[in-house]
Parts: structure tokens; C-alpha cells; sequence
């Protein structure tokens, strides 16, 4: 009786392992990805010592900051660490991520950003390397996602002096994408108390092609003051 149970068992863990086993690890469920655009006059404030904006200039503009796969409770990392950019296999797309996805950081290179984004993202991504970054690119070209534009469409434009509401600047987003969208806020380093537009996050599909909603990220945290939110227009360095 107890060896037919063990043999139940044992048969049953079987079954189990046997999808994982066959399933090369690459292949990390995830449920949505997230398109995160960042806007790099915020974050230069935010980090003025660590940004380049010499002679490298920051772009007065959103760039990617990544496109991570993701479950609603959290994010696979790092599926796996053998799995190094080969810079070679994006060799056609170097010109283009250079523009859209640029290393904001004074001590990085573009090729190190994207080789840090593969390891730690790209890799759980189920797409190949080429797959990967190509389809980072061709999410910054729909019309949904040229943050830009919708802002402007919706009243709220980057300025020095204005400031908005989390609401104003949600609803913006709202009217003109139609799906859920997401803001991170950081804190002005030069002028203290500050909150400045840092990050804005949309989901897409597990194939990275199309939006989606997806619920509030797990790690978002509330900006600090969200009645008087700034998105400026330049940051000129000290
Ligand atoms: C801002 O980014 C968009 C999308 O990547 C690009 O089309 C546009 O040329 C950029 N504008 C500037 C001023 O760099
Ligand atoms: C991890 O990446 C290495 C190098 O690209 C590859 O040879 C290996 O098959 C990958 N591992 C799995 C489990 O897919
Ligand atoms: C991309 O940018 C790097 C500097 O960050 C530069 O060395 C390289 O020539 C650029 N490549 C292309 C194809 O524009
Ligand atoms: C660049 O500097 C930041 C802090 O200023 C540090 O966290 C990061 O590891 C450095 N990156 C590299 C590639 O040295
Ligand atoms: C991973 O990608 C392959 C094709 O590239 C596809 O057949 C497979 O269904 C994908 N796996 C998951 C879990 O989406
Ligand atoms: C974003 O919209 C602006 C204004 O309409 C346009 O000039 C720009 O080309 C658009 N960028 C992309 C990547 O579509
Ligand atoms: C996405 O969510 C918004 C509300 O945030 C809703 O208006 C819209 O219909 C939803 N779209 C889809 C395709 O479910």
C-alpha cells in the first residue's frame, strides 16, 4: 500500500517535471511585457552627477528605458545568465537604438545598457536577440506610444515653470491611448521637493507587438507630491 502510494507519488512528479524539462528555460512564462519610456531632462535633475548630458546631451525627449516581462505579482530576472548580447546580432538596429534607447548614465555606454537589459530582461522575453530589441523599436513608433504627442494633445506640454496633476497628466494619457498607463515620479535633487514626470509604463502583449491593460505594477509607488507634478523642458547641468 505505502510503495503503491510512493510509486503514485513519484509517478505523479513525473508528470510534473516532464513539461518543465522539455521546455528550455528561455522559455519564462510571463503574462504582459512593459514598455517603459522615460523622460531624460527628469531624470538628469533627479541624478545630475550620474547623467551625461556632456558632451552626449540628454535628448529633450522620451527614450526607452526598457521592455520587461512581467506578472501582475512580479517580474521575472535574469532567465538566463549564460545568454550574453552578442553585439553582432544587432548590428542592423544599432543606428536606430541609439536615437530611441540611449545610456542616460555618464559611466555607460548604449552597448552596455543594452547588454544589461538583455541579461536581466531580454532574456526572459521568449524572443531572440534581434526579437528582442527590434521589437522595442517598433513599439516606439506606433502612434500609442509617442508620448509627445499625446501629452501635447491632451493641454499638458514639458515646461520649466508649469506643473500638473497626476490627473491631468493620467488623463491625457487615458484619452489618447485608451488602455491603462502608468507614471513614476522622482524628486528634483537640485531643487528639492520637486516631483518631476520620470517614467511612464504601457503594457504590451507577450509578443510585444500591441497594448494591452495591465493592473497597477507591483513596485510603483506614488508620486510625492501629485497635485504639482513637472515635466521639464531642459535640464542645462551645473
Ligand atoms: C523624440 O522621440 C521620437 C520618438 O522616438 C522621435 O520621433 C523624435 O524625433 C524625437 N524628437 C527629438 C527632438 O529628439
Ligand atoms: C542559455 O544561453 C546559452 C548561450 O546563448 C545557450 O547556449 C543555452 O542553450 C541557453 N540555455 C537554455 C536553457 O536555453
Ligand atoms: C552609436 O552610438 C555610439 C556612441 O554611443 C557610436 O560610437 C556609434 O558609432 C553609433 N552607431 C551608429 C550606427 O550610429
Ligand atoms: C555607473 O555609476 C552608477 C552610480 O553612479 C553605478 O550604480 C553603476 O554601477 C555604474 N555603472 C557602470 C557600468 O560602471
Ligand atoms: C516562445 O516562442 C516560440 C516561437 O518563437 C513559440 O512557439 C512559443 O509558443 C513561445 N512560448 C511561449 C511560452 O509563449
Ligand atoms: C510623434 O508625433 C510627432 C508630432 O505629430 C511627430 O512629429 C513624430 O514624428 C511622431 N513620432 C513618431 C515616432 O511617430
Ligand atoms: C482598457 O482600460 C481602459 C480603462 O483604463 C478601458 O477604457 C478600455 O476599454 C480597456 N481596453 C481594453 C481593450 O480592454
Amino acid at each position: 500500500m505505502a510503495v503503491k502510494k510512493t510509486m503514485k507519488v513519484v509517478f505523479s512528479l513525473v508528470l510534473l517535471l516532464l513539461p518543465l524539462a522539455s521546455t528550455s528555460a528561455v522559455e519564462v512564462k510571463f503574462d504582459f511585457m512593459y514598455f517603459v519610456q522615460q523622460w531624460a531632462p527628469s531624470y538628469c535633475s533627479t541624478a545630475p552627477h550620474e547623467c551625461e548630458y556632456e558632451p552626449r546631451l540628454p535628448p529633450n525627449n522620451f527614450t526607452i528605458r526598457g521592455l520587461w516581462p512581467s506578472y501582475e505579482e512580479w517580474r521575472p530576472e535574469y532567465c538566463n545568465i549564460s545568454d550574453r548580447l552578442d553585439p553582432g546580432q544587432i548590428q542592423d538596429l544599432v543606428k536606430p537604438l541609439n536615437q530611441s534607447w540611449p545610456s542616460l548614465l555618464r559611466n555607460e555606454t548604449n552597448l552596455e545598457l543594452w547588454s544589461h537589459e538583455w541579461s536581466k530582461h531580454g532574456t526572459c522575453s521568449n524572443l531572440s536577440q534581434h526579437g528582442y530589441f527590434a521589437a522595442a523599436l517598433a513599439l516606439d513608433k506606433l502612434k500609442l506610444t509617442n508620448l509627445t504627442k499625446i501629452l501635447a494633445d491632451g493641454g499638458v506640454v514639458p515646461s520649466d515653470e508649469k506643473t500638473y496633476t497626476l490627473g491631468e497628466i493620467s488623463d491625457a494619457l487615458a484619452k489618447g491611448t485608451g488602455f491603462s498607463t502608468y507614471l513614476r515620479c522622482s524628486q528634483n535633487e537640485l531643487k528639492y521637493g520637486e516631483t518631476l514626470l520620470y517614467e511612464v509604463l504601457q503594457c504590451v502583449d507577450r509578443s510585444g507587438e500591441k497594448l494591452v491593460n495591465c493592473t497597477t505594477p507591483y513596485w510603483v509607488t506614488r508620486c510625492l507630491d501629485p497635485d504639482k507634478i513637472k515635466i521639464p523642458a531642459w535640464f542645462y547641468g551645473q
